[in-house]
């Protein structure tokens, strides 16, 4: 049913942004809480500009239990979707503890302030690196959790938290391949606050001439061309994605945990030159040593995510980098 209000915690950050337009589009009434400790404060208005709607929006934290009693209490809140989360795997080897509060600890105080307002539906943002490094190529859903690092345990723990908390809950699991691209207005895009980690916009500086060539994580790898393959997923697919698991939630009360990928998988390579392909020039690359905990390859198995959502994703490589470059021309004023 459309018209009902859905909060989006970690909703001015890169997906969560994305998806805010998306449930406004399927008709949702969306509330944002962020604490903007990864996203500027721009974003609310960039998403007014976008929809020509005021945005509404929370500035706070998740793990403040006040603040989140109030937000139920001042909300007739039908659902939550969890994108707020620390995401960068180095600062999670380098202070863990921090990871498991902010990640864990702010899950349990989400869900503490949801169990007392009645509220029991959730998305929840979980990772592909929650397989590790997946025997089984493409992964599916059923393989093995392995955690690598602090924060793939965080997601780990995340969805162990979720597993236990009984019949009454509806809730989604989705595990995110490599997010990618940007929206079509160019208004959004990826732009985290604390810098990128990713390749993707990584490249996007390079092409942008912010940094002179793309450092390349490993040339020995067995792959065709040597370098580590990933599937790569359009942020517009992946936002449709967390509509179709809130209708699942919503309309029909069924649970599921489920990849969100496209199923190919593309090198750093690929990706490099489906860049260069867009912004019309051949980017300048660096080969150096792997980078510590980077797994060979990494594919979703996505037959589960059409069985159970309907959802297939539906836009390529060059449209993740076509988008990404014009978001950024259109931050340039190009
Ligand atoms: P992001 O950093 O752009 O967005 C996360 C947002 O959450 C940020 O705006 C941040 O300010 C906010 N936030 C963090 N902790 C908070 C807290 N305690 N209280 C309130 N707000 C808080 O990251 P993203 O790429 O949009 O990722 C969203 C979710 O998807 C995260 O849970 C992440 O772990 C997961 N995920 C991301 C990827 C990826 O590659 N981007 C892949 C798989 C899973
Ligand atoms: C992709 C490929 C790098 C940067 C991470 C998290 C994962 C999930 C998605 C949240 C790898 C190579 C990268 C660079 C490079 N996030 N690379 N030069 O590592 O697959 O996944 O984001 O859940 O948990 O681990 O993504 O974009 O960092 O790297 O060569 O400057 O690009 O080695 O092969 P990754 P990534």
């Amino acid at each position: 049913m459309t018209g009902e209000t859905i909060l989006l915690t970690g909703g001015a950050g890169y997906i969560g942004s994305h998806t805010y337009l998306a449930l406004l589009d399927a008709g949702y009434d969306v509330l944002l809480l962020d604490n903007f400790g990864n996203a500027y404060p721009d974003v609310p208005e960039r998403l007014t500009r976008i929809t020509g709607k005021p945005t509404k929006v929370i500035q706070g934290d998740i793990r403040d239990r006040p603040l989140m009693d109030a937000v139920f209490r001042d909300h007739d809140i039908r659902a939550v979707v969890h994108f707020a989360a620390l995401k960068s795997v180095a600062e999670s080897v380098a202070a863990p503890v921090r990871y498991l509060d902010n990640n864990v600890g702010g899950l349990l105080c989400l869900l503490a302030a949801m169990d007392k307002a009645g509220c029991r539906k959730l998305v929840f943002s979980s990772s592909a690196t929650v397989y590790g490094d997946a025997d089984q190529i493409p992964t599916p859903e059923s393989a093995p959790r392995r955690a690598v690092n602090p924060y793939g345990q965080s997601k780990i723990m995340g969805e162990e938290v979720l597993e236990a908390t009984g019949p009454a809950w509806g809730i989604g699991i989705l595990r995110y391949f490599n997010p990618a691209g940007a929206h079509a207005s160019g208004r959004l895009g990826e732009n985290p606050r604390t810098g990128p980690g990713n390749l993707v916009p990584l490249v996007a500086m390079v092409a942008n001439g912010d940094l002179p060539e793309v450092t390349v994580y490993g040339n020995d790898y067995p792959t065709p061309d040597s370098t580590c393959i990933r599937d790569y997923i359009h942020i517009d697919d992946l936002a449709r994605g967390h509509v179709l698991s809130l209708q699942a939630l919503l309309d029909r009360g069924e649970s599921h945990t489920v990849n969100l990928g496209t199923g190919r998988g593309h090198s750093v390579m690929d990706v490099i030159n489906a860049y260069g392909h867009a912004c019309g020039r051949e980017l300048p690359v660096q080969y150096v040593a792997r980078r510590p905990g980077d797994v060979p390859i990494c594919c979703a198995q996505v037959g589960l995510a059409e069985q159970v959502l309907g959802f297939r994703a539906e836009k390529t490589l060059n449209d993740m980098c076509q988008s990404s470059w014009a978001c950024v021309q259109a931050a340039a004023g190009v």
